[in-house]
């Protein structure tokens, strides 16, 4: 994996002396004692990542934790206080204002929450600006800036004014603008935050259409874990300006590491989380359709089950035996091939947990985890479906 952006002990205070106050909050001035005593405000303590390429890094947390200070690091807008910052291994904290110039026109864009666009200007010549002020020409920014639209769903739409149209259109405006110059690095700090509960669903799907074409490196801020877990694939939980932990939405679920990641993941419904492979397990108790009902007997006995998935030589599943046609099966003589039955669910291992509820609710065989070409990944078992929903 290739690091796209890496973050090297980052701190941002804001106040007149910043450098200064670093030294105290070094030897462990807390947020408020510190601006109780000096009036500084600690915007980010300490904050250290990687992103890669082409991933999904989402920073969460509530309001005030440090988000919207530790992304504008990133295209320096604020210029931290101490630590490293480096984009393609290359340390931008101390660039010139040239060398920054250089750096926003072709490698980051950034999206607001609230789309910052130019409400005089219409949809198209939104989208064109920034190609505009790169001095690209009126013909070839036109042509650009019609496909990125078109992109994000608003063929059509390039002559309306800005005004006059819904949120979420606006900021289908404002990712197209942030896609026109075709950045390696996608900065977006609560884009769907003041859009309605179902146009911030329909934009976040779309977001994730838009990344499994284009595959970006995106940095998406938000406060709410339920965002964070459907779009990152990585999530960086802030509280008071220190990243308190990193991981995929599974690791956070799975094994929280402090007090408050705990509370924080309280609100999320781990079965839109987890998926089938998540929870499988990648069984040895499967038997091959050559090894005949007494294999399947011990297979079962070893591992005090009742039914047995089976599987051809390429292990590719065939059927599932029970316990009971097996003892019959090795009593009067009969192949496997004879005993098995196919009245039990597949499902393929990207699929949540939420859609195997109804499944894991009425069959009283495991679910059988299947790849396209029917081989058999692994198995869950009923109860790792329906514990989750206590
Ligand atoms: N320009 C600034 N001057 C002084 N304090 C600031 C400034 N920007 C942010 N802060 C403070 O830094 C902390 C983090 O703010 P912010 O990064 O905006 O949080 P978030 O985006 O997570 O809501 C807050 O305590 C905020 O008041
Ligand atoms: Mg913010």
């Amino acid at each position: 994996m290739t690091v796209k952006v890496k973050v090297e002990h980052v701190t941002k205070i804001f106040g007149p002396y910043p450098k200064a106050i670093l030294e105290k909050v070094k030897s462990g001035g807390s947020k408020n004692e510190i601006l109780a005593h000096t009036g500084h405000t600690i915007g980010v303590y300490d904050a250290s990542f990687e992103v890669h390429a082409g991933e999904t890094f989402v920073i969460m947390g509530l309001s005030g934790s440090g988000k919207s200070t530790l992304i504008r690091c990133l295209n320096l807008l604020n210029r931290p206080t101490d630590g490293n910052i480096y984009i393609d291994d290359e340390n931008i904290v101390n660039y010139t204002k040239k060398e920054l110039l250089a750096l926003r026109k072709k490698k980051l864009a950034m999206v607001f929450q609230h789309f910052g666009l130019l409400p005089h200007r219409n949809v198209l010549r939104n989208v064109e600006y920034g190609l505009e002020v790169r001095g690209i020409s009126k013909e070839e920014r036109t042509k650009t800036a019609k496909t990125v639209l078109a992109g994000v769903g608003l063929e059509g739409w390039e002559d309306k004014k800005i005004s006059e149209l819904s949120g979420g259109m606006q900021q289908r405006v404002g990712l197209a603008r942030a896609l026109a110059n075709d950045p390696d690095i996608l900065l977006m700090d609560e884009p769907f935050s003041a859009l309605d509960p179902l146009i911030r669903r329909e934009m976040q799907y779309e977001l994730l259409d838009i990344q499994a074409k284009l595959k970006k490196t995106i940095i998406f801020i938000t406060h709410d874990v339920n965002e964070a877990f459907k779009i990152g694939d990585r999530v960086a939980v802030m509280k008071d300006g220190k990243i308190e932990q990193i991981g995929t939405p599974k690791e956070l679920i799975t094994n929280p590491q402090t007090q408050y990641i705990e509370e924080f993941i309280k609100d999320i419904d781990r079965s839109k989380v987890m998926q089938a492979r998540n929870v499988m397990f990648k069984t040895s108790a499967l038997v091959y359709l050559k090894d005949g009902p007494r294999v399947a007997l011990k297979a079962m006995e070893s591992n005090g089950i009742s039914s047995v998935f089976v599987v051809s030589s390429e292990r590719k599943l065939k059927g599932i035996v029970t316990i009971e046609d097996t003892i019959r099966a090795i009593k009067e003589d009969q192949p496997l091939e004879d005993i098995l039955k196919n009245d039990f669910y597949t499902t393929g291992p990207d699929t949540y947990i939420q859609e195997l509820i109804p499944m894991a609710t009425d069959t009283k065989y495991p679910i059988a985890v299947t790849d396209e070409n029917d081989k058999l990944l692994g198995i869950i078992v009923r109860v790792s479906v329906l514990s989750g929903l206590v």
